[in-house]
This record gives structure tokens, C-alpha cells and sequence, in this order.
């Protein structure tokens, strides 16, 4: 039995994109990449130097570039990272006009191409962009999600597992709300091995208010403070967005902190901001109702209001 390829379209051959790529290929999240930029020669040597590594991949996995929009044709997942990159000290909605501004000309190709796609938005500030594709695109809200959280919430994971001494797979804690410095942790909702945070507290003295304040800080704080040494951040982004594409293309129906369109999910409505929510092979579906404290509903009820803000500021 032939099995059915799956193509994922990556555009943008910049340090986020690459690694997305690079990362989906070893992963073997799609039998086929394309990656696509507007700049013919360094999206040719990018796909060229990705394929050079060919030898080592999963079989059967095969990669291409070009700044042909045709080599997105009939994709099953579109991944937009292109945009401008995040300068030391700027934050990602400084960089809202700018990239929305991309959206506009960016979009409607590449659905014309692959019009049954699940659209992933990466570039930031990517609860804005993720607004502005699903109206420029005109596609149904499930087609159309951005990585949202996803990340910061494996930021939060790591710190907590770090801190307790227990492995990174045996915490469960999110980061939702804006991509960005109005995020906050649903720590009412986390657990370690099944464990809720406060019985934690009670029973290791680990995690302390003080604790919990720091590690959201540094949350918060993580992405400056990688573009501070190295001008950006890739690795971490590459590998969050590539284990979205894998609950899309598996199916896995895998509860994720994606951003996505909002209509009355705790009172919250017409804005794209990340919550958990469960991700299939159709793209983003259901929100998750989560048992939250009023103190975090109030929190992701302000970052609503500033994502919000900046949508309709740019005209979304
Ligand atoms: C970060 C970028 C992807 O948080 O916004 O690293």
C-alpha cells in the first residue's frame, strides 16, 4: 500500500524558517518540504544545503526551494515565518506594521495554491498576524492557527522541570494568551507527574510564590534575552512549530496553546490569542474550558484587549 505523501510549504528561508525545516526534516513531519523566499539565490542554497544531508534523514523524505510561489502547490500544511526579525530591545507587536502590511500581498497566493492547507503563522507578532491571515485568507478558523504559546509554554516546562528536578515530560503547564509580554501562566491548571502545583508546594516546599514569580519573568523575558547574545531565536521556535505540523499531519488530535480565533471562549471573542486547544488533521479545533482563577482570567481578558488593539489599529 502506497503511503500518501504530505507536503509542507515553509516560507521565509530566514533563520526561523531554516530551522523549521531542518527540524521538520529530521523529524520526518512531512514526506516532502518546499521552502519558499523572495530571495531566489539563498532559498536555492538553503533547500541545497538541506538536501545535501539527504543520507541522513528518514527515507523517503525529499526537500526543494524556490522563489516560485508554484513550489508551494497542493501543500497539506503552509508554515509562514517570513518577516521582519526582532531587533535587542524591540518587542514582537513593534513589529506588527510591518509584517500585517506582508500579509496582504504574501496570503492570497499562497492559498490560491493550496487552498485545503492548515495555514501555521509564526511570524510575529503572530496572534496579530494569525488575525490578519484568517481575514485576508477567507479561509474557515480551523484552517488557520499561529504557533501562538507554544513555545513560551515549553519555556515554562523546562524552567519548572529545572527547578523540581524532574523530567521536562512530566510537566504539564501553559503559557497562554498574547506571543508576547502580556502572557501569562495558567498556574492554577499545571501538574508535575499528576500532581497540582500547590499540592507540590505542600509537599516539597519547591515553587514558592517567589519561585513561580521568577520563572514567568524569565518566561517573559526568554526571547529577549537570546536575541540580546545571538540576534535571534530559532532553534526553539523551529521545534515548536514543527511538533504542530506533526498534530496536523498525524492527526493526533494533541491539546495545544495555539493561537486561534476566540468567539466567546470565557466571554473573550474576535481576537486570536492563544488557549489550549485540540489540533487534528483539520487544523485548530475546540477551545478547551479550563478551570482558571479569577486573577488568570482577568489576565488573559487584558491580553485579549491589547492583541486586540493592535489588530484593529492595523485595520483586522
Ligand atoms: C520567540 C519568538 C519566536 O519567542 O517570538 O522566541
Amino acid at each position: 500500500m502506497k503511503i500518501r505523501g504530505t507536503k509542507l510549504t515553509v516560507v521565509g528561508a530566514g533563520a526561523v524558517g531554516t530551522s523549521l525545516a531542518y527540524a521538520a526534516l529530521i523529524k520526518g513531519a512531512a514526506t516532502h518540504v518546499a521552502l519558499h523566499d523572495i530571495s531566489a539565490v539563498k532559498v536555492k542554497a538553503e533547500a541545497l544545503d538541506l538536501a545535501h544531508g539527504s543520507q541522513f534523514l528518514p527515507p523517503h523524505v525529499t526537500v526543494e526551494g524556490s522563489d516560485d510561489v508554484a513550489v508551494t502547490a497542493n501543500s497539506d500544511v503552509v508554515v509562514v515565518a517570513a518577516g521582519a526579525k526582532q531587533q535587542p530591545g524591540e518587542t514582537r507587536m513593534d513589529l506588527a506594521a510591518k509584517t500585517v502590511g506582508m500579509m496582504k500581498s504574501l496570503i492570497p497566493p499562497l492559498v490560491e495554491q493550496s487552498p485545503g492547507a492548515v495555514f501555521i503563522m509564526v511570524t510575529n507578532p503572530v496572534d496579530v498576524t494569525t488575525q490578519a491571515a484568517l481575514k485576508i485568507s477567507g479561509l474557515p478558523r480551523n484552517q488557520v492557527m499561529g504557533s501562538g504559546t507554544v513555545l513560551d509554554s515549553s519555556r515554562l516546562r523546562w524552567l519548572i522541570a529545572a527547578e523540581c528536578a524532574v523530567s521536562v515530560t512530566n510537566v504539564h503547564a501553559y503559557i497562554a494568551g498574547e506571543h508576547g509580554d502580556t502572557e501569562t501562566p495558567l498556574w492554577s491548571t499545571a501538574t508535575i507527574g499528576g500532581v497540582p502545583l500547590k499540592q507540590w508546594e505542600e509537599q516539597t516546599g519547591q515553587l514558592s510564590r517567589e519561585v513561580r514569580e521568577r520563572i514567568a519573568e524569565q518566561v517573559v523575558g526568554a526571547a529577549y534575552e537570546v536575541i540580546e547574545g545571538k540576534g535571534a531565536t530559532n532553534y526553539a521556535i523551529g521545534l515548536a512549530g514543527t511538533r504542530i505540523i506533526q498534530a496536523v499531519l498525524r492527526d493526533e488530535h494533541r491539546v495545544m496553546p495555539v493561537s486561534s480565533y476566540l468567539d466567546d471562549w470565557k466571554g473573550i471573542s474576535d481576537v486570536c490569542m492563544s488557549v489550549p486547544h485540540v489540533v487534528d488533521g483539520k487544523g485548530v479545533g475546540r477551545a478547551l474550558e479550563l478551570p482558571l482563577t479569577d486573577g488568570e482570567l482577568q489576565r488573559l481578558r487584558d491580553s485579549a484587549d491589547h492583541i486586540r488593539e493592535a489588530a484593529r489599529r492595523l485595520g483586522f
